[in-house]
């Protein structure tokens, strides 16, 4: 498993107090700040009149950096039950303050670097703790080929930064931070490929534009967000690339379910308009055709219920390069309904494949003294 970076030598010199700082738990800013730069917005579900205004996680609804790294740990297998909730309480509290000062001007504030942590389905009964009503694991699906090393994890963090240093030193610090308690798993890292009509909807290494279809911020409310909390549905998905491109156009459009230059619907209309994927012609087709990807796992099969897809696409090495699909959403039944629904009758599953799968339970933000995972471990 690869390891993240040591600081570079030419790193500026505020980062490697940074650092060193977190790496002997230095906690500068306790308890005085959360841990933003919260999203405070309408009040989610169940916020009743008497609590304070919502303080959610950053890098959910953030819009995407140019870089992700996702990172896995495990808990020590020694650890469990009060102790084991007494000793990820310190972490989390410690990692709370760490984050705190990345988002100081002179930490990592203009890398816009975003960090998002989340608990894995196995982690409460470890800890004798009460898990969040959706927190099971995912089933298995038809067609996923796993690498169990590249799968799951107690605890997951996503970290997003314009410029990948800035992942990886905070990664560094969180990992030694962690100390014994938490340990390494899996990490993956993501980057959105330069695109070659400039801005705009980022593309993936199909080419298509990745993200045309994702909820607004009314639509986020309904969907995305429990209260202060979200679930995150991580999928490593390998992309058959060569054999895609070599489609005409045409063709990969009927497979995608949307242009390839626009991103908008293949009927016509502009990118963000939402595809009718029950739209026929005189003739009795379907305009946006039934097995194509849009056609499948559009919305309108699931009364429309939405995801907030945030996906990067990866390349570790030329033969395995693909799509880190990342979706948040506040229940993680949408995410499996649609992908049953995409490995029955989807034609893009037939260029790819899934070996890496993890779901997390995205925690409540932190609150003036109430770190990360206060609620989940009180
Ligand atoms: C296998 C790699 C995948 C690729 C390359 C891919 C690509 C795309 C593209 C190009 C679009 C159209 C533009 C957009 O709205 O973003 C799209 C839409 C979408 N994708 Fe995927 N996708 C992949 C996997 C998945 C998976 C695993 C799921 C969930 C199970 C998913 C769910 C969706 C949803 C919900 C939409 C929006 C559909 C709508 O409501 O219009 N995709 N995807």
């Amino acid at each position: 498993m690869p390891k993240a970076t040591n600081v570079p030598i030419d790193a500026p010199p505020r980062r490697r107090v940074l650092i060193a700082g977190a790496g002997i738990g230095l906690t500068v800013t306790a308890c005085t700040r959360a841990a933003g730069p919260p999203q405070r917005g309408a009040p989610g579900p169940g916020h009743g009149s008497g609590r304070p205004a919502a303080v959610r996680q950053a890098g959910v609804t953030t819009p995407r950096q140019a870089t992700a790294l996702l990172l896995a740990y495990d808990l020590d297998p020694d650890v469990r039950g009060a102790a084991g909730a007494r000793a990820l309480r310190q972490v989390l509290a410690d990692w709370t303050d760490a984050l705190a000062e990345t988002r100081e001007p002179d930490g990592f504030a203009e890398a816009r670097l975003t960090a998002t942590v989340g608990v894995g389905p196995r982690l409460p009964a470890r800890l004798g703790v009460t898990a969040p009503a959706a927190l099971r694991e995912l089933p298995a699906f038809p067609g996923d080929r796993l690498d169990p090393a590249r799968c799951g994890g107690d605890v997951l963090v996503q970290l997003c930064a314009d410029d990948s240093d800035a992942a990886e030193e905070t990664a560094e610090s969180l990992t030694r931070l962690a100390g014994e308690t938490l340990r390494p798993r899996w990490r993956q890292a993501g980057f959105l490929p330069p695109s070659p009509d400039g801005g705009g909807t980022p593309r993936d290494l199909l080419g298509f534009r990745n993200g045309s279809a994702d909820p607004s911020p009314q639509e986020c409310e309904r969907w995305v967000w429990s209260g202060d909390a979200t679930y995150l549905v991580v999928r490593r998905v390998h992309l058959r690339l060569e054999d895609f491109a070599r489609l005409a156009v045409h063709r990969q459009e009927e497979i995608i379910g949307r242009r390839r230059s626009t991103g908008g619907p293949l009927p016509g209309g502009p990118e963000h308009a939402d595809v009718d994927v029950f739209a026929k012609s005189p003739s009795g087709r379907y305009l946006t055709p039934a097995r194509s990807h849009v056609g499948v796992v559009s919305h309108r099969h699931d009364g429309g219920a939405r995801m907030l897809r945030r996906s990067y696409s990866y390349a570790d090495g030329p033969t395995d390069q693909g799509l880190l699909f990342l979706a948040f959403l506040r229940d993680p039944a949408l995410f499996t309904r649609v992908q049953r629904r995409m490995a029955s009758r989807d034609e893009l599953s037939g260029f790819t494949e899934t070996r890496g799968s993890a779901l997390a339970y995205v925690l409540p933000g932190a609150r003036p003294g109430r770190p990360l995972g206060a609620e989940l471990l009180a």
